[in-house]
């Protein structure tokens, strides 16, 4: 597919987005469509979170919204964006509490797959999770360290994003759930991420996920699995500078990042 075909939805001056009705039908089939698959497989605190949220199959929900529901739990909002931020936007933001959405929904064309975040996996995959303090303040901490860090080395850091927020695995009493956003949103790559033998599931290691390098483009070949967030939030505050420093003077892992041949075709399943 082309990319960048889509453009950010611009809010009104009260904050408010106005979608139409194909778009709301969009954010209805992929809610509809997705509940009944992250029962079971989601961790927890996603699930917690999805009804604190109170999204429904509707109509998309306004940042503004569910702003109001995440200020009362953990102090953050979201707030609707340009589809691509820099990178120190984007961590100022997450330290700052914000979560950066980008507006617009995916096209029928895409319903199954597409590589920019759109609002269902902004507001239905990432929000959920920042209703659960640990998992709050773990991100609010990724961002902190996000701008203490050289600007040369930040997008070495945003692998830590990518393999815990975006794609990140938990283990718990009832076996591994997910929790990583980037798999939330996806109706195959949900059930491919626990239940398919194609992907490696390894333990967290922080020094490993910086050094490991990732494609953004397809579904992933590689799941780190953390225990809880509160260890998550714990080990990115004492450590996570030092290991950005480590993972820098060792360099990259090795990786074969080309696409096996049997994902292609569960893209569209
Ligand atoms: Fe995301």
């Amino acid at each position: 597919m082309k990319k960048h075909i889509y453009k950010a939805k611009q809010p009104d001056d009260k904050g408010y987005i106005k979608y139409t009705d194909e778009e709301n039908a969009i954010w209805g089939e992929l809610y509809k469509r997705q509940m009944p698959i992250v029962e079971g497989r989601a961790c927890q605190a996603f699930l917690d979170g999805l009804d604190i949220l109170g999204l429904n199959e509707h109509r998309i929900p306004q940042c503004k919204e569910v702003s109001e529901r995440l200020q009362k739990l953990t102090g953050w909002s979201v707030a609707p964006v340009e589809a691509l931020i820099s990178f120190e936007e984007f961590y100022g933001l997450l330290a700052n509490k914000v979560f950066p959405a980008a507006s617009f929904i995916r096209i029928p064309e895409h319903i199954d797959y597409l590589p920019e975040p759109d609002i269902f996996h902004e507001v239905f995959g990432h929000c959920p999770a920042l209703t659960d303090p640990d998992f709050a303040n773990f991100t609010q901490a990724f961002g902190k360290i996000g701008l203490k860090a050289d600007p040369k080395d930040r997008a070495r850091l945003a692998r830590l994003y990518w393999y815990t927020a975006e794609f990140g695995l938990m283990d718990g009493p009832q076996g591994t759930r997910v929790y990583g956003a980037g798999i939330l949103s996806s109706k195959a790559e949900t059930i491919y991420a626990l239940e398919s033998e194609l992907p490696e599931r390894r333990a967290f290691n922080m020094l490993e996920a910086l050094r490991m390098p990732y494609r953004y483009d397809i579904m992933q070949t590689l799941y780190f699995v953390i225990n809880d967030f509160r260890t998550l939030y714990e080990m990115v505050e004492q450590d996570l500078l030092t290991l950005l420093e480590d993972a820098k003077a060792l360099g990259n892992l090795e990786r074969d990042l080309t696409e096996p041949e049997e994902l292609i075709d569960l893209r569209t399943c």
